[in-house]
């Protein structure tokens, strides 16, 4: 991350209940390694929630779990900001303004709105259609100047470089700092379903077999790797030898993030070696990785008031660092002087 400003890094995640691995190493070890990089604000996204249908009475204790989870993953609420995006009021009410400056014909580009509507655009709510200019709030408020995201969220940071240079321009100020996707950091792997290696782990995919849970037993990681979907053939020698392997690029993929180690360098290990070796290899590091993490999330997760201490305090800070932004946006438009 290098930059003439100083970096201050900001990510949101959907409160959908604990993390699984796939978040783990596609996202949350990568904001992990940046607290020490940058100012890093980290947020439980419970408006972007709203978008779809959702029962309100798991929000609340889905943003603790997710919290929990993000603590005893590394995520450490001093270094970083850590808070429920609803508690900081700022995040709507920029998204308003900035509805002023989105155009619908911008909206309608965006591949994420396409997917989840599908066809039945007339159904879906307004919400969703205007999911991305409150990520772009949430990111304009705080002057990120980078972004962590997955390859399926760029677009939206593209959109919110759009909305910030609109912005400036319209009403000629130079408020809004235009911010970067950042996509690598390490570990890039998209980490997909242990019982097909061509979808996302998902935490939406029926089968528990299909993804590692942060709370999962050493055993119970053990088994689901065992029983992961593989091909007959021994590893190769090569990374792209992997592609027409799905599963056995993931499980490749999945060590090489692990251990912090590129694709080539764990086939220099592996090379020749069938499953039956890879595959307890694998379940190693992975407990290894897990263990330590689960006993964490075990304590926290029943201390509720500890976790609404924690994003009280987040919450104020960000309210501290959002507050001038969005003075300033307001006196931008008109509505305060
Ligand atoms: N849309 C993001 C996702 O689904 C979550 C998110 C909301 C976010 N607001 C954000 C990510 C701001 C980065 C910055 O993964």
């Amino acid at each position: 991350m290098s930059t003439s400003t100083p970096t201050r890094v900001v990510s949101g995640i959907q409160p959908t209940g604990g993390l699984h691995l796939g978040n783990l190493l596609g996202a949350i070890l990568r904001w992990v390694r940046m607290q020490d990089e940058a100012q890093c604000l980290f947020f439980l996204a419970d408006l972007h929630a709203l978008t779809v249908d959702l029962d309100p009475a798991e929000l609340s204790s889905n943003v603790r779990e997710m919290a929990a989870a993000l603590i005893a993953s590394g995520i450490d609420p001093k270094k970083s900001i850590l808070f429920r995006q609803s508690a900081v009021p700022a995040h709507s009410e920029l998204c308003w303004i900035l509805n002023g400056t989105a155009r619908v014909g911008w909206l309608n580009r965006m591949t994420q709105w396409k997917d989840k509507a599908g066809k039945n655009r007339e159904g879906a709510s307004v919400a969703l259609f205007d999911y991305p200019v409150l990520q772009a709030a949430d990111i304009l408020l705080y002057q990120a100047t980078h972004v962590p995201v997955g390859e399926d969220q760029k677009q939206h940071v593209e959109l919110t470089r759009d909305i910030a240079i609109k912005f400036n321009n319209d009403f000629d100020v130079e408020l809004f700092i235009v911010p970067e996707p950042f996509i690598g950091g390490g570990t890039t792997a998209r980490i997909m379903s242990l019982r097909d290696g061509k979808v996302k782990m998902s935490k939406s995919d029926p089968s528990e077999m299909s993804r590692v849970h942060l709370t999962d037993s050493d055993d119970e990681i053990a088994q689901k790797i065992r029983k992961a979907k593989t091909d007959p053939e021994p590893l190769p020698d090569n990374a792209a030898a992997l592609e027409t392997r799905p599963e056995a690029k993931n499980l490749v993929g999945i060590y090489a993030a692990i251990v912090g180690e590129e694709i080539d360098q764990v086939l220099d290990h592996f090379a020749g070696q069938g499953f039956g070796q890879f595959k307890p290899a694998l379940a190693d590091v992975l407990v290894a990785l897990i263990a330590p993490i689960r006993a964490r999330l075990n304590d926290l997760r029943q201390n509720h008031d500890e976790l609404d201490r924690i994003l009280a305090e987040g919450a104020a800070r960000a309210i501290e660092l959002g507050s001038p932004v969005l003075a300033q946006a307001k006196t931008a438009v008109g509505l305060a002087r």
